[in-house]
């Protein structure tokens, strides 16, 4: 397949656009401020808040799908510049969408995937199914749904993928693992939250579990997470674990009392039955994808993927 991959010099991004090409898929990354050094997939830069820019991307490379991971994705970010979150994760999906679903004159329409956020609910319930009524409670969550909905509405065949996360980024600090990771390598003292829960999956487990969606032509809303969930603080214990560090570096505090500008949902534990009846596969647990986690880490992945940025 021909795949777009946008925001590919971010975590989820880059982990897609390297599994895609490693799959023998022929890749296109797109990054926007950053620009890319892999021979892994050809890399391109673009501002999508450009709508000529946008369309010119896919009239000129075509694709068969596109996987839409670029956004405004720190919370903080985003409660500091509304009006970019707003753009970006709100408004700028459904112009990709229609843009998609127009295609070219003489082209299949590609089919376009396009990445969300379990933060759309309010963590009050827990357990939430694709049916569940979001309440967003951040501004990044209210322009990621809004970016749902404009999606939905312009093309019902598109796929939504709500997700959470972890893996090694181009900048080494994007994720929670990665946050873990360095700094109980460090020696260094930090925080978990107790009181907040989430089922993230290693990126490049999404990726295969986003290539497999497309293949079978999925349409709709997915919830797509680990089939496990638990505490950001369970979460640093078991990483450290793994990695034989010591776990008693990372303090036990709940979420209010850390302070942050940006309102966290407490309980966002997932129910992923709709997408394990689809693929016909359960999603993976979080034991194995620390596993790989780990193993990547010993195969000296997150060097390469730093690499990109480099220089
Ligand atoms: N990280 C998480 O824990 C998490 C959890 C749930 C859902 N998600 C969702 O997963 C997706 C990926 O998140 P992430 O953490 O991988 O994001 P990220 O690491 O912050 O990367 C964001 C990407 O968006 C690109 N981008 C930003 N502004 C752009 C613009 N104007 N035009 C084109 N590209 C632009 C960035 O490019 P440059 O860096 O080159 O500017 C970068 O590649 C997002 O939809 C996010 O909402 C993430």
């Amino acid at each position: 397949m021909k795949i777009l991959v946008t925001g590919a010099s971010g975590l989820l991004g880059a982990n897609v656009a390297l599994e895609a090409a490693r799959a023998g898929h022929e890749v296109f990354g797109v990054s926007h401020s950053k620009t890319l050094r892999t021979d892994a997939f050809t890399a391109l830069t673009a501002d999508l808040l450009d709508e000529t820019a946008l369309r010119g991307l896919i009239q000129q490379v075509r694709p068969e799908w596109v996987i839409h991971c670029a956004a405004l994705a720190d919370l903080e970010a985003c409660e500091r510049d509304p009006e970019l979150a707003r753009r970006l994760n709100g408004e700028v999906p459904g112009i990709l969408a229609e843009t998609c679903r127009k295609g070219g004159a003489r082209h299949k329409p590609p089919r376009l995937l396009h990445v969300s956020t379990d933060a759309v609910f309010d963590g009050v319930k827990g357990d939430y199914v694709e049916t569940d009524e979001p309440n967003p409670q951040s501004v990044y969550a209210e322009a990621k749904l809004a970016g749902e909905r404009a999606v939905a509405a312009v093309d019902p065949g598109a796929l939504i993928a709500r997700v959470n996360l972890f893996g090694f980024s181009p900048s080494g600090k994007r994720s929670l693992a990665e946050h873990f990771l360095y700094n109980l390598i460090a020696g260094n003292e930090l925080k978990g939250f107790t009181n907040v829960y989430f089922c993230p999956l290693l990126v490049n487990d999404i990726a295969g579990i986003f290539f497999k969606m497309l293949a079978q032509e999925l349409s709709g809303l997915y919830h797509v997470f680990s089939s496990e969930c638990v505490s950001k603080y369970a979460f640093g214990v078991r990483i450290a674990e793994r990695f034989g560090l010591d776990a008693g570096l990372i303090e036990p505090i709940s979420v209010e009392e850390f302070g942050l500008a940006a309102s966290r949902s407490p309980n966002l534990t997932m129910i992923v039955h709709k997408l394990s009846t689809a693929l016909g596969e359960p999603l993976p647990a979080l034991s194995p994808m620390i596993e790989r986690f780990w193993g990547l880490y010993q195969r000296g992945y997150p060097q390469e993927v730093v690499g990109w940025l480099a220089g």
